[in-house]
């Protein structure tokens, strides 16, 4: 496994790789890798010829710095679990490098990117599609390995790639989860072992919600009241969205796939934790 850290290199290196016909798969990451990215490398590993990893702390989609003070990096840790999961590169480029000038670009994808996540985090999505569309143009992978546990984030980078004519295949792979139910996320690194057991009541009453027969409202409200009656957990927003546009459902039969999607703020820092769950 190698570690390259400028875009010239990354394009030279690849560049060699593309001339023998090989097929490259991109793995994109901010780095405090778990089990749940160490699934995303493997899958990649086995379905392309080369696997590329990049560990990017991306400053532009962060709009409370302290989020991005606070957020564990871990890069010796990282390199180590990308060489495991067989990828061939990973790629850990400065900020300047990926950003020698400001980003201006704007991207605007409603409602995928306002609402939800895009709503309570104004300027992430953009950020993400700044750094990902970088990322693309680097690196040109033939698929792409993004996590479901961030839902919302596949739905807008479908519609840049979309938007900018990237020729990639998006693969979203399942959310993976402690034995408990608690969605592995680089934010659970920062939560007590108390914290950890609370915040396995999300996934808990989400899945129960699901076994209840509730029309969407009663099971929105379900949810909410269940999840804030627990110390320690307190619902930002739950929505329950058309899997595909992510604009809001009143009923079951308003769309094809019907999806819930929660942030819980959980402890005394409090850390924000999302997740969510297939209706339909
Ligand atoms: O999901 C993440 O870790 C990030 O949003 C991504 C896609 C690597 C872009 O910085």
């Amino acid at each position: 496994m190698t570690v390259i850290n400028t875009i010239n290199e990354l394009r030279e290196c690849l560049a060699k790789h593309r001339a023998k016909g090989r097929t490259v798969g991109f793995v994109p990451t901010m780095g405090a890798l778990h089990e749940g990215h160490a699934s995303l490398v493997r899958r990649s590993v086995a379905e392309n010829d080369i696997t590329v990893v990049s560990i990017f702390l991306n400053p532009t989609q962060f709009n409370d710095p302290k989020d991005l003070e606070r957020y564990p990096r871990t890069l010796d840790a990282d390199c180590r679990v990308v060489e495991q999961c067989g990828a061939d590169i990973a790629f850990a480029p400065t900020v300047k490098e990926v950003y020698p000038e400001p980003d201006t670009r704007q991207f605007s994808y409603p409602p995928t990117d306002a609402v939800m996540e895009g709503a309570m985090r104004p300027g992430h999505f953009n950020g993400v599609c700044q750094v990902v569309s970088k990322l693309f143009s680097y690196v040109e992978p033939d698929r792409v390995y993004l996590g479901e546990k961030d839902y919302q984030q596949i739905a807008v980078i479908r519609r840049m790639v979309d938007d900018l004519g990237f020729k990639v295949q998006i693969v979203p792979c399942p959310v993976v989860r402690q034995e408990d139910g608690l969605a592995l996320s680089s934010r659970n690194s920062l939560l007590t072992d108390d914290e950890r057991k609370t915040a396995a009541n999300i996934y808990r009453i989400l899945s129960e919600s699901r076994t209840l027969g509730l029309s969407v409202q009663q099971t929105h409200d379900y949810v909410v009241d269940a999840i804030n009656a627990i110390p320690g957990l307190e619902v930002q927003y739950f929505s329950i969205v058309d899997g595909d546009t992510l604009a809001d459902v009143n009923s079951w039969d308003e769309a094809t796939s019907t999806v819930g999607c929660i942030t819980v703020f959980c402890g005394t820092k409090p850390i924000r934790l999302i997740d969510h769950i297939r209706y339909k």
